[in-house]
């Protein structure tokens, strides 16, 4: 019996998104995007969230900020603490402000911005106490000791090697206390043993499940809300007692982006 834990997620509209600049393989500036369906399709992933029962805050968007709907991407959130983002492109930098006020102004007083390039929970993913932490394309490998330094808890730091899975949240999810999800092409073969050795239960997801953003879902430990096309995923996912629900965030990912990373999980002080 797999039990969900109610959870508070912080969202911000995509009313400004858009794809004018291109920061990883998935942004094509020249293909159109549909800033209405774009819209439509992230209330619908709030209303899932509203419906099993969390909490949704909402930042304001900026104008001119098109990628701020990824609010994963904004800081990292554990025991109440924060450690706010400092992006690696200059098209993004002044998201981290943006998140920094509003996460003082609304709960978190408790917070600081990363002194090297750190991408929020596009690249650090909390299972039970550990810390997961991705670079390779985008967090610095040393902010992995100021996470862990500024959190007190064990970071694990893990390499990213394929450019199309240029954050951790593209490539892992995290499941429950003890489970993650995984596609193995993304890492370093030192990082992918690691992973096999504190994981040894994962979900191996396939490179076409993968290619979909499938692993770039959220779990409240039952619920998994994740991108529609992964179907073999989900059919992995109902096989080990989790129950996956389907979104389809296709505009969002023309910005090489889905559900995580328009989710940021706010975490209380435990
Ligand atoms: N266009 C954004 C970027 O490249 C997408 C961010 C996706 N967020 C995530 N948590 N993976 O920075």
């Amino acid at each position: 019996m797999r039990t969900p834990r109610a959870r508070h997620y912080l969202m911000c509209r995509p009313t400004y998104f858009d794809v004018v600049y291109s920061i990883n393989p998935w942004m094509d500036p020249k293909k159109p995007v549909d800033t209405p369906l774009a819209i439509t399709q992230w209330e619908r992933l709030r209303e899932v969230y509203l419906n099993l029962g969390h909490t949704v805050d909402t930042i304001e968007p900026v104008r001119g900020l098109p990628d701020m709907v990824f609010a994963a991407n904004g800081a990292t959130v554990v025991d109440g603490r924060a450690l706010v983002a400092r992006f690696r492109d200059a098209e993004r930098i002044a998201e981290g402000p943006a998140y920094h006020d509003w996460l003082r102004d609304n709960g978190f007083p408790d917070l600081r911005t990363a002194s090297v390039v750190n991408e929020g929970e596009g690249d650090y993913l909390l299972v039970g106490d550990l810390l997961l932490a991705g670079t390779g394309f985008r967090s610095d490998p040393r902010s992995h000791d100021e996470a862990q330094e500024f959190f007190g808890r064990p970071v694990v730091g893990l390499t990213l090697v394929d450019p199309d899975y240029y954050h951790l949240d593209t490539a892992l999810t995290v499941l429950d206390e003890q489970t993650v999800a995984y596609y193995p092409g993304a890492f370093s073969p030192g990082s992918l043993a690691v992973l096999r050795r504190l994981f040894p239960d994962a979900v191996i997801a396939s490179v076409q499940d993968a290619a979909v953003f499938g692993l770039n879902a959220t779990s409240d430990g039952l619920n998994v809300v994740l991108p529609q096309n992964a179907t073999a995923l989900a059919d992995q996912l109902r096989d080990r007692g989790f129950n996956p629900i389907g979104v389809d965030l296709s505009e969002l990912l023309k910005a090489g982006g889905s559900v995580k990373c328009c989710t940021l999980e706010l975490r209380a002080a435990g």
